[in-house]
């Protein structure tokens, strides 16, 4: 058996296996043959590590959620959540090569985190963790700096757009972001990465990292690649019709988890449309097929059902489509918000999910570094 099938299965722990007396850890002890040392040992599988896939995504801290994200992402996130074995950290780190002011720094990881829990990510089901709480990330990351070449990253799209765009701060950080992420993934030796079209590039480098740390050193990392759940990603629109829903882009025109009703109702009633149907058989325009696309998700199918005949017989009047869809919206987003509201109130809580994410993310991690150091040669006690 392959290394990565058995890591999958049972998670090994070379810091303690062998022989002797064993910590006591939670997780299940047993007799096992360790291909670290080559003999027989007692290993732990820890009890979250139930033979599932694994997976691991950053949440990047800046900006509000939006129903992009939920529909995109956080939707996603929550059906791997019951059959992947998953890992979900607040990229922090990621964030300072923008520099953000240490005041909003913390509230934004905090928020970011309430509005995930609030929106159906289960901190029970899954390691939800700030990645600086991680430091085994970091040194993964200085490994596989070794491994990541100037040329091949000064290539990628995004440093090319940054540079472009903030000429000022092209900082090494920015030029080694990928390699950041590729730490966040192979640290837990993931199979699958839950991200968008804009991060497959970065992906691209994690396999090549990968690729090389295993043709140099020795099989160790599997090759992640991106998963989506196929064509479920509902890419939501913007409500000027321009392009999908972004955190950057026209605020009126991006529906936010922490909208109140009233931002709610006024967006979706300024959402663009035209006159009315234009005549029969031709196609519907893009902006009023973007309103029912926000409807079959938030409304119940009858009325999307009536306001679809409507339209076709061309007696549909689009402020009382708009009206009925901004209720509807209120009635989806308040309670997320509410929720995340309550939940940014209770530090305790809050607190004590980064705490146990961090416990379990830590413990994957460790594992993981002291196989790369292992196989590196920084391995001067043992
Ligand atoms: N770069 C990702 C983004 O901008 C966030 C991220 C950081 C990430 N590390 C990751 C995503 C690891 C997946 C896996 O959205």
């Amino acid at each position: 058996m392959g290394l990565h099938e058995d890591s999958l299965e049972f998670g090994i722990c070379p810091s303690v296996s062998g022989f002797g007396p064993k910590p006591l850890l939670f997780g299940i002890w047993y007799l096992e043959f360790d291909p670290w040392s080559l003999e027989f040992g007692y290993f732990c599988s820890p009890l979250w590590r139930t033979g599932k896939e694994i997976v691991v995504s950053g949440i990047r801290s800046t900006g509000f959620l939006h129903l992009g994200n939920y529909f995109g992402a956080i939707r996603n996130y929550i059906r791997m959540q019951e059959d992947f074995n998953c890992y979900f950290f607040v990229a922090d780190w990621h964030s300072l090569t923008t520099h953000p002011d240490p005041k909003d720094l913390r509230g934004n990881v905090f928020r970011v985190l309430a509005e995930n829990i609030a929106s159906g990510l289960d901190p029970e089901k899954v390691a939800l963790y700030a990645q600086s709480d991680v430091p085994e990330i970091a040194e993964l990351y200085l490994l596989l700096n070794m491994l990541a070449y100037k040329g091949e990253l000064e290539k990628v799209p995004t440093f090319k757009d940054k540079v472009r765009l903030q000429p000022q701060n092209v900082n090494a950080g920015l030029l080694t972001y990928p390699v950041l992420m590729s730490a966040d993934i192979l640290i837990h030796r993931a199979v699958k990465v839950p991200v968008g079209k804009d991060q497959e590039q970065h992906l691209e480098m994690a396999r090549n990292f990968a690729q090389r740390f295993n043709g140099r050193y020795g099989e160790l990392f599997p090759e992640p690649v991106a998963f989506n759940f196929g064509d479920n990603l509902i890419r939501i629109p913007s409500l000027d019709g321009n392009g999908k829903m972004s955190k950057s882009e026209n605020e009126m025109a991006t529906l936010y988890l922490a909208d109140t009703d009233d931002m709610i109702r006024k967006k979706v009633m300024k959402a663009k449309t035209d006159s009315g149907p234009a005549e029969e058989g031709a196609p519907m325009p893009e902006t009023i097929a973007n309103l029912f696309l926000l409807m079959q998700q938030v409304s119940s199918p009858d009325v999307t059902d009536k306001f679809k005949k409507d339209y076709e017989d061309r007696s549909i009047r689009y402020g009382d489509m708009k009206k009925q869809l901004a209720e509807d919206m209120v009635n989806f987003i308040a309670p997320i918000r509410e929720k995340a509201k309550e939940l940014q109130q209770d530090q305790t809580y809050l607190n004590r999910i980064m705490k146990t994410g961090a416990e379990k993310a830590r413990a994957s991690a460790a594992q993981t570094l002291q196989a790369a150091r292992k196989l590196i040669g920084i391995e001067y006690y043992g």
